[in-house]
């Protein structure tokens, strides 16, 4: 694999970060994820703008503009070719003494890199996955795309260990999104997710989804989901750049509606394959 490292593009053996990189020492750094598929970023505007946010938000300075960010992820994609990828990409703060107030006269440390997204298991489509509902230790900014994820990895972690595939996160009663996914819940009818707020990163697969499922004339309110609404959904959906729209069709172990992926998750499921085609 070939890495983007500061400026050069080198073998990711040949990779080297110092140990006193902030992102090491207090996670201090913002990431995107961008998913890529048939050679084209998808959505890579929306995710730029995230990132520029993100940068912003935590007062890193943006090391490149976006004709400096289109040009080093199409280099890096040369340089890794392959199927359906996704970019991943780290910005710290860069290189200093360990100290927490910001460093002066540094460069933020700018990565990234190419990975496989593994196409979607027919049968996970067809069965859908289990998901477990998990309290939120998160903090109070969970709109920033930070990579400091030690209670997003726990959450994943305790899903796991329960034999589903993804942790939805409960705070203050209500169930504000997946430990790395943003959530759709069908009631009535009606597609619901949670307004775009503190308390959750603003996907970009969210935001098509929505995008589509207007477009299509279906029934849609971004609105707060309490924790027992998920226990009545007729549908409950995790989406995600890499993760695309998964259905979840056991929560804590109960199923999901009927049980299976249902009829709305099918035609939502359809206008997103579409529109990455
Ligand atoms: N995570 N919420 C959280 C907490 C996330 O980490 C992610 C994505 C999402 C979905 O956002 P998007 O649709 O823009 O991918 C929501 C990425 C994929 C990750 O951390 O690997």
């Amino acid at each position: 694999m070939i890495i983007y490292l500061n400026g050069e593009f080198v073998p990711e053996t040949q990779a080297r970060v110092s140990v006193f990189d902030r992102g090491f020492l207090f996670g201090d750094g913002v990431y995107e994820v961008i998913p890529v598929f048939g050679g084209r970023p998808l959505r890579l505007a929306e995710h730029l703008e995230r990132l520029t946010r993100s940068l912003a938000e935590v007062r890193i300075d943006n090391p490149h503009d976006r004709s400096g960010w289109e040009s080093l992820f199409t280099t890096l994609l040369e340089k890794n070719p392959g199927g359906d990828r996704s970019l991943y990409v780290q910005v710290t703060r860069g290189v200093a003494r360990r100290d927490h107030a910001f460093p002066t006269g540094v460069r933020p440390t700018v990565f990234a890199m190419v990975n496989p997204i593994v196409p979607q298991n027919p049968a996970v489509l067809e069965q859908g996955v289990a998901a477990v509902v998990v309290d939120d230790h998160r903090w109070s900014r969970c709109d920033i795309k930070a990579i400091t994820l030690l209670p997003n990895v726990l959450a994943r972690q305790e899903a796991l260990d329960a034999g589903a595939t993804e942790a939805i996160l409960i705070r203050q009663g209500l169930a504000t999104e997946g430990a790395a996914s943003n959530l759709f819940v069908v009631g009535d009818g009606v597609i619901v997710t949670p307004p775009k707020d503190r308390s959750l990163l603003p996907g970009i697969t969210r935001d098509l989804v929505v995008e589509l499922a207007q477009e299509a004339g279906l029934p849609l309110m971004e609105s707060t989901i309490p924790e027992q609404s998920l226990r009545v959904a007729e549908e409950i959906w995790l989406t995600s750049s890499t993760r695309e729209i998964l259905p979840v069709t056991r929560l804590d172990g109960r199923p999901v509606g009927a049980g299976v992926p249902g009829p709305v998750w099918r035609r939502v499921h359809g206008l997103y394959q579409d529109y990455k085609a």
